[in-house]
């Protein structure tokens, strides 16, 4: 899972052709694009549909909405945004009229702007608070909140599941230690508690030594796997038959989730859904090349039977 600092770079959407592929986006139907973001992968949902094809766009972030409002103001009313949380997809989209739907995509994880947005805190290169909620709206405790309240036991724990993180424990005890004499407070101030945690001959090569004690910290913080899990069982029941759902993770953790969870269904009596992809499709060497941040990202998709 080396280097899930990946993500996607508003320009440039992760796996677009391989998601395209999977959800063959057609005139007339009505597609859920369950984390919008920036509008990529949407905006190309949108072409390929014309000129009747429906999208809703959805987010956590109501910042990264603002954004995707702009790059998809050209559809017109093809397109309607949503702030929410995936995990009540199918209340947020009935409240509108717009369920069921063709295909639906989730494309995990943080976006570009997120990351490169120094007042949201997700990024050990560039000082901020150390805030990390993708919904500041929410009533989500922030990273630094987190760090003054959890306990080192815990903090293990969450540096090891999240991050698999080889010395999560004695980044775990810097962090206890500062803590009693000043607040972790800032992005710069904990990249740097990581770093002298972390014996410099065991700094990893490809990656900054915090990315993942921060990965870790903002999957806790936005409790990111509970609400994949939640998601996906909304999504399933708002295809319909014949209808496709595409999911692009960057973790192994969530991962293993998508592939249970789709393997989950596609074993039931009758099968919910039939499985597109029986291994996660990655990016290609181009890709990789072109968008370092790819290189982890892997996608499955299934059809509602
Ligand atoms: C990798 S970006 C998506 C980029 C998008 N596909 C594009 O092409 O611009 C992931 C987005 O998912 C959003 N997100 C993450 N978890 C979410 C959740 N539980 N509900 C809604 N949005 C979520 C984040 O706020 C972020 O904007």
């Amino acid at each position: 899972m080396e280097g899930d600092v990946t993500i996607e770079t508003g320009h440039r959407p992760v796996l677009l052709e391989e998601t395209l592929a999977i959800l063959q986006p057609r005139p007339g139907g009505r597609y859920l694009d369950a984390t919008v973001g920036l509008g990529g992968h949407a905006e190309a949902i949108l072409m390929e549909s014309a000129p009747s094809g429906r999208l809703c766009g959805m987010d956590r972030d109501a910042e990264a909405l603002a954004l995707a409002r702009n790059r998809l103001g050209q559809f017109g009313d093809r397109v309607e945004l949503a702030h929410g949380d995936f995990d009540r997809l199918g209340a947020i989209a009935a409240e509108r009229g717009w369920i069921p739907f063709d295909g639906i995509l989730f494309d995990l994880g943080v976006s570009s702007f997120q990351l490169d947005n120094a007042s949201r805190g997700f990024s050990f290169m560039r000082e901020g608070p150390l805030d990390m909620r993708m919904d500041r709206r929410g009533d989500q405790r922030s990273a630094a909140e987190l760090l003054a309240r959890i306990s080192e036991r815990e903090l293990v724990t969450l540096l090891q599941e999240y991050g698999e993180e080889r010395w999560a424990r004695r980044i775990a005890a810097r962090i206890v230690q500062e803590r009693q004499t000043q607040p972790l407070t800032s992005t710069a101030q904990l990249a740097r508690l990581v770093a002298a945690a972390v014996p410099r001959r065991a700094w990893p090569r490809r990656i900054h030594v915090a990315t993942r004690t921060f990965q870790a910290l903002r999957i806790a913080v936005n409790d990111e796997m509970a609400r994949l899990m939640r998601g996906l069982q909304e999504a399933v029941q708002w295809l319909t038959t014949g209808g496709r759902i595409c999911v692009i993770s960057f973790h192994s953790l969530e991962d293993r989730i998508i592939k249970e969870t789709l393997r989950g269904w596609a074993r039931l009596e009758p099968p919910r859904v039939r499985l597109l992809t029986k291994r996660p499709i990655g990016p290609t060497d181009q890709e990789v090349d072109a968008n370092p941040r790819a290189r982890s990202a892997k996608l499955r998709g299934a059809e509602r039977c």
